[in-house]
C-alpha cells in the first residue's frame, strides 16, 4: 500500500502541490493563483497561465515536501497530477513534470479528473477540518466552478453518474462575467460576493432559468443577458449607485437555481447526503443558504473549506492514491486532454 503521495493541478490559473496520505489526510497544500497576472486582461488568459505554471511549480514541489515535515523525495511512493480537463497548455507543464518526476525517480504515476477531484474534496482532512464521521459513499455532488457546474451522484471511487448540467455557462462564469459587465474586475466571483454583502437581494428580479423545468439540467446564460440589458437601461452611474442591490439580487438567481436542482437530485436519488464543491462553493450566500435548506430537509450537508473548494493539489492527490492503491497505474504516455474520458462519467 502507498502511504505518502504527491500530486500536482496546473489545470487552469492555480500552480498547486500537495502531498496526501491514503486516509486523505494532507500533509502539506502549497499552491501560488495568478489573479494579479490575469487582472489586467479581466480573465484569464491561457498563454500566461502556461507560462506562469512553468516558473511556479519547481519550488512549489520543494515547498510541498518541506512544509510536510522536511519530506525527501524518498519519502514519496507516487505521483498524481490532473491530466483532464482544462486549459491544455497549462495541463501540459503538470503532466511534463509529473512524468518526469516518475522517471527519474521510478515511482508510479496517475493521471486524474479534476472533476473527480472536487467530488472527493469532502474526504479530505487537516488539523482544522475533517468531515463528519458518518460521512461516506454514495451521496450527491453538485460541483460548481468558472468552467463546470454539474450534478453527479458519487457511489464510490470511479463511480460516478452525470445528473443534470448546464446547458451554456458555468455558475463560475455568470458571475466572472456580471463581474465584468459591472466594472467589477476580475476574479469576478468574490468580488460579487463582497459586494453583495450590503445589498438588498429582492431589489431585481432576474430570470431563474429551468427552475421548474422537471430536469436536472441548468441555465446561466439568460441570466446574464437580463443583467446586460438591465446595465445598459439603468445607466453608468445609477448602476454604480445601485450596484451591492444588483449584486445581491444577481447573487441570488444563481443560488436559488444550484440549490434547487441539488434539492430536486437529493430527493430523486432518494440521498440525504449532499455536498458543494469547486470554487463557486466559497461563495458566502449559497453556504448560508445551502445550510439553511441542509436544516430544512435533515440533509447531511459537506462544504470542504475554501482551500479544497477552489482548485488544489490535495483533492488531486487523494483521488490518485486511492486509485494507485488499487492497482491503477499510467505509462510515460499519459497525455493532458481538455475534455475528460469517455468512461469519466456515467450519462
Ligand atoms: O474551482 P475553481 O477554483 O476553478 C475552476 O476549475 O474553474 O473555480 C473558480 C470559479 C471562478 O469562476 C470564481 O469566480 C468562482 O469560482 N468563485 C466564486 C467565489 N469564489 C470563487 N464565485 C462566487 N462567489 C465566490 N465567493
Ligand atoms: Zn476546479
Amino acid at each position: 500500500m502507498i502511504k505518502k503521495i504527491l500530486a500536482i493541478e496546473t489545470s487552469c490559473d492555480d500552480t498547486s502541490v500537495a502531498v496526501v496520505t491514503g486516509q486523505g489526510e494532507v500533509l502539506s497544500l502549497v499552491s501560488r493563483a495568478q489573479d494579479l497576472e490575469h487582472e489586467p486582461y479581466g480573465g484569464i488568459v491561457p498563454e500566461i497561465a502556461s507560462r506562469n505554471h512553468t516558473s511556479a511549480l519547481i519550488p512549489l514541489l520543494e515547498e510541498a515536501l518541506e512544509q510536510a515535515g522536511g519530506l525527501e523525495w524518498s519519502d514519496i511512493e507516487g505521483l498524481a497530477v490532473t491530466n483532464r480537463p482544462g486549459l491544455i497548455g497549462a495541463l501540459i507543464v503538470g503532466v511534463i513534470t509529473a512524468k518526469s518526476l516518475a522517471q527519474s525517480l521510478n515511482l508510479p504515476l496517475i493521471g486524474i479528473n479534476h472533476l473527480e477531484g472536487h467530488l472527493l474534496a469532502p474526504f479530505l482532512r487537516d488539523s482544522e477540518f475533517s468531515p463528519p464521521e458518518d460521512f461516506n459513499y454514495p451521496y450527491i455532488g453538485l460541483a460548481i466552478s468558472g468552467g463546470h457546474t454539474s450534478l453527479y451522484r458519487i457511489q464510490g471511487l470511479g463511480d460516478y453518474q452525470i445528473l443534470g448540467t448546464t446547458k451554456d455557462d458555468a455558475a463560475g462564469e455568470a458571475f466572472d462575467k456580471f463581474s465584468k459587465m459591472a466594472g467589477l474586475g476580475f476574479p469576478g466571483g468574490v468580488r460579487v460576493d463582497h459586494c453583495a454583502r450590503t445589498g438588498n437581494s429582492k431589489a431585481y428580479d432576474f430570470p431563474r432559468s429551468m427552475l421548474h423545468d422537471d430536469s436536472l439540467d441548468m441555465s446561466f446564460s439568460g441570466l446574464k443577458s437580463a443583467a446586460q440589458r438591465l446595465m445598459a437601461d439603468l445607466g453608468p452611474v445609477k448602476t454604480k449607485e445601485v450596484l451591492p442591490d444588483l449584486c445581491a439580487s444577481y447573487q441570488e438567481a444563481i443560488v436559488d437555481v444550484l440549490l434547487a436542482k441539488l434539492s430536486r437530485a437529493a430527493k430523486r436519488c432518494q440521498m440525504k447526503k449532499i455536498i458543494l464543491t469547486g470554487g463557486v462553493s466559497a461563495n458566502s450566500r449559497l453556504r448560508e443558504r445551502g445550510l439553511l435548506l441542509a436544516q430544512a430537509n435533515k440533509y447531511q450537508l459537506v462544504i470542504p473549506p475554501l482551500r479544497y473548494c477552489t482548485d488544489n493539489a490535495a483533492m488531486i492527490g487523494y483521488a490518485g492514491i486511492l486509485r494507485l492503491n488499487r492497482g491503477e497505474r499510467h505509462s510515460m504516455s499519459l497525455s493532458p486532454s481538455p475534455q475528460v474520458w469517455d468512461g469519466d462519467f456515467q450519462k
